[in-house]
């Protein structure tokens, strides 16, 4: 019997009952281990044959026990995926998806909206192993005209950091499988949830576990999820290979957080459109960069494609970045800070730079914030983001 989403993030991966007591804790236990005992030679070279058949047994702590598979099915059912392979943070996980696909020589396409650290691991190692990454706006250029024969991986993430861009995923599979290349989006703003790529015609799809589904800001985790074997082998025997390992206690944390994620995300959808009614009043607001806002031009598409939203968006003032500084400084309920999806508000001042590589920018010298809207009141954030707006300097 399948169940409706909402129902599976409390049920699944609640861990088998003890054969002996018949009765199984409410909450798995994590699963702490570095190493895994075999019952005898037999057991172990059954699971060596399954491993050579490109399977995923149980052969060492790396993989983890099951806390882990716990975790693993919970991203499976909700992506509707086959493997899941977790990695210690978001951005690990966009390490092992790029050293599983491309090899010196290789060639990959990127949309122009990503993660900004996507670009430090680009220069910093990519380059140096002779990768080479190109970017592209989704919106505005022709696919099909920028891939190469060595074009082996196109990544996107949609909504887009920063502003939030919604892509025609479906639109970019198309090309992608004409062309035989994995198409791999970052999923974190829809976070397994809300938005499901694999459905969409994505082959894989990265979820920073650390935002929404952890939902307490208390770790760091990612997770990439398909249900091509092929690939699934691939990123499995890459993370042998660089010995990418989660930690038994974060992914126990990160089962706890799916738990009310059910509770969590509406409420934050529903805080994040009050906000954004309060600003789009704003005398100095130009414009509001969140996918269910009507407003927004990738409105259509978020309709379209998701079944909800989250407390991520991004404002734009009629005025600088500078001008901005003072406003940060007077919100008191919002922690300045990075990372997003935790219980908790937040407002990222966006350094100009940051806006620069994304086609879609057009706002010129005009100042952006980033704003997480967590579990406060509404009233309260409300409040708080009307006296803070009044230092918005001359
Ligand atoms: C869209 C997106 N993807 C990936 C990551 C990386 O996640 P982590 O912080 O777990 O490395 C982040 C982190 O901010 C993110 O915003």
């Amino acid at each position: 019997m399948t169940h409706h989403i909402d129902t599976s993030l409390v049920h699944i991966g609640s861990g088998a009952f003890d054969p002996i007591t018949q009765t199984a804790a409410v909450s798995l236990p994590a699963v702490r281990t570095s190493t895994v005992r075999f019952k005898n030679l037999e057991v172990l070279e059954a699971a060596q044959t399954q491993r050579a058949q490109g399977l995923r047994p149980v052969m060492y702590g790396i993989s983890g026990l099951e806390t882990h598979r716990a975790l693993e099915e919970v991203f499976n059912t909700l992506e509707g995926g086959n493997y899941c392979m977790l990695s210690p943070s978001g951005l690990a996980s966009i390490h092992l998806l790029f050293m599983s696909t491309l090899q010196t020589g290789d060639h990959a396409l990127v949309s122009d909206g990503v993660y900004g650290p996507m670009r430090t691991f680009d220069q910093d190692l990519l380059k140096g192993l002779g990768i080479e990454v190109s970017y592209f706006s989704p919106n505005h250029d022709d696919l099909e005209s920028l891939i190469r024969p060595n074009t082996k991986l196109i990544y996107v993430e949609s909504p887009s950091s920063l502003l939030f861009e919604m892509l025609d995923l479906p639109a970019l599979s198309r090309v992608a499988k004409h062309h035989n290349i994995p198409l791999a989006i970052d999923n974190t703003w829809g976070s397994s949830h809300i938005y499901k790529p694999l459905a969409l015609g994505a082959d894989i799809s990265l979820v920073a576990g650390t935002k929404y589904i952890a939902g307490h800001s208390d770790l760091l985790m990612g997770a990439l999820i398909t249900n091509r074997d092929d690939l699934a082998t691939r990123i499995h025997r890459t993370q042998y290979a660089i010995g990418n390992s989660v930690s038994a206690d974060d992914v126990w944390l990160a089962l706890r957080g799916v738990r009310t994620m059910a509770v969590r995300m509406p409420h934050h959808a529903q805080s994040a459109l009050s906000v954004c009614a309060f600003l789009a009043t704003h005398p100095k607001v130009v414009r509001i960069y969140h996918p269910a806002w009507p407003e927004d031009p990738g409105y259509g598409l978020w309709q379209r494609d998701c079944s909800g939203s989250n407390g991520m968006l991004s404002v734009e003032f009629n005025c600088t970045a500078e001008q901005l500084k003072p406003v940060v400084n007077a919100l008191t309920l919002f922690g300045i800070g990075f990372s997003w999806g935790g219980f908790e508000s937040l407002v990222q001042w966006v350094n100009p730079s940051a806006l620069m590589p994304h086609q879609t920018w057009q706002g010129q010298d005009h100042g952006v914030l980033r704003l997480h809207i967590g579990l406060e009141s509404i009233d309260d954030l409300i409040a708080d983001l009307k006296q803070a707006l009044t230092f918005i300097s001359k």
